[in-house]
């Protein structure tokens, strides 16, 4: 096969073959294929789309490009949840401790952040001293010592992804049905877990800005989870504004530690989604039969500490410094806070999520380039919701900075995601659907 027609195939809106595919994915993993040459098979997928049998296909061949995690040896219900990706989504670091607190069996193979979307890998890293890099049996010793572990890949978990992931995040080639449905279930049917509960972001921050492309990509995802017979629930949550207040991987650490330590109210839309995706994960493990059950057990878990104990327990596992936990402060530490003021009197109208993920990122807490290193303490906390009134000269947000040379850049961003307006905005849901 030759590559350049392969990639010309896709342009022209062709129907890839299985063989097709295979040939383009093994040889990209083997480097065959060159990173140019995926990039431009992967945008003109962005642009044509594919097939639900491509799209099966392509998720298949990526499942099998390495080691696929075999827990069984693991006593319960193994239960996993992924978001397509957010902003100011820490929710996995508060459900899944919550979920362990419950009884739940959570083992779980995170991601790094994606484009202007956070990932749960960057996050844990903030904490000094964390390794998510584990071993199969290291992962499954923790696991059964304390009910959760999350960690990075093993570095043979679904290399395709891992190579594909990595380009797509400097290529724009993320926002793709087929391309995000493959990645996400091509690594959560290799990492082993029996139910699967996956959160599709839909709105402006996410990569799906409709709910019909939200429905479409959580059907796909469900179909092939259930396919291969692992029990998934798809939850479509709004993603039209960041879901928590921090924004940068040490700020969102923080934030969870404060909601796992009841210093969020209950009411708050992080802490209303995570028992949104919580009571579905206890569903599935067979913990809670109804969501109210759920949510109560939910609740208890983290009104008595025991899920934030949960946390802190992993992240010793893992070979973190809990002190970080225990005074959040020291994750944040920058050489400067700088805050954002409104020029006019008013409500916060619009919060735009991605904009705000893309000026988190300018000043350091994710990747615009391949080879970006990560600064766990810079980010932005939102000190205004949506709908929150404003007088002139209120500080909106603060911004945790180290480099000031990204300040000009990232202030522009930001200044351009907030809108202060007249009228109070209307709410929005948080949930819009679940697709079981
Ligand atoms: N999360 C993933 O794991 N993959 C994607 O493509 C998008 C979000
Ligand atoms: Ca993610």
């Amino acid at each position: 096969m030759i590559i350049t027609e392969l990639i010309e195939k896709k342009r022209f809106r062709g129907e890839m073959t299985r063989e097709e595919l295979e040939f383009l994915v093994s040889g990209f993993v083997s480097g065959s294929v060159q990173e140019c040459q995926m990039a431009a098979f992967m945008m003109a997928v962005c642009i044509n789309g594919m097939t639900d049998r491509e799209t099966a296909d392509l998720t298949d061949i990526m499942m099998h490009s390495g080691d696929t995690a075999d827990l069984s040896d693991l006593p319960g219900v193994k239960v996993d949840k992924h978001s397509t990706g957010g902003v100011g989504d820490t929710t996995t670091l508060i459900v899944a401790p919550l979920v362990a607190a419950c009884g739940g069996t959570v083992a779980k193979m995170s991601g790094r952040g994606l484009a202007h979307s956070g990932g749960t890998l960057d996050k844990l890293e903030s904490v000094p001293g964390v390794s998510v890099e584990q071993t199969m049996e290291r992962f499954k010793e923790i696991v059964r010592k304390i009910g959760i572990a999350v960690i990075g890949q093993s570095r043979n978990l679904v290399p395709a992804d891992k190579k594909m992931y990595a380009l797509r995040d400097v290529t724009g080639t993320v926002r793709s049905i087929p391309l995000i449905a493959s990645s996400i279930m091509s690594k959560k049917l290799a990492s082993g877990s029996d139910a699967i509960v996956l959160d599709v972001k839909m709105g402006k921050g996410a990569f799906m800005t409709t709910l019909p492309d939200a429905r479409k990509l959580a059907g796909e995802m469900v179909g092939i989870g259930k396919n291969l017979g692992r029990r998934t629930v798809a939850i479509i949550t709004d993603m039209n504004r960041p879901l928590g207040m921090a924004i940068g991987n040490g700020l969102e650490m923080k934030e969870a530690v404060e909601a796992l330590t009841g210093k969020v109210p209950l009411t708050d839309p992080l802490v209303r989604v995570c028992m949104v995706l919580g009571g579905e994960m206890l569903l599935l493990s067979g913990i809670a039969s109804s969501q109210e059950e759920a949510e109560a057990k939910l609740t208890e878990a983290l009104v008595s500490g025991r899920g934030y104990m949960k946390l802190r327990d992993m992240i010793a596992e893992l070979g973190g410094d809990v002190s970080f936990l225990d005074d959040p402060e020291k994750l944040v530490r920058t050489s400067s806070v700088k805050p954002v003021c409104s020029d006019r009197a008013g409500y916060i109208g619009a919060l735009d999520a991605k904009k705000l993920g893309l000026a988190s990122c300018v000043l350091g807490a994710g990747r615009l380039r391949l080879e970006d290193v990560i600064d766990p303490a810079v980010g932005i906390l939102m000190k205004k919701r949506c709908g929150d009134p404003i007088e002139k000269g209120e500080p909106f947000a603060d911004l945790f900075v180290n480099d000031d040379s990204r300040l000009g850049d990232a202030l522009k961003m930001i200044l351009e995601a907030v809108t202060v307006t007249d009228e109070k905005p209307e709410d929005l849901p948080l949930v819009y659907d679940i697709i079981r």
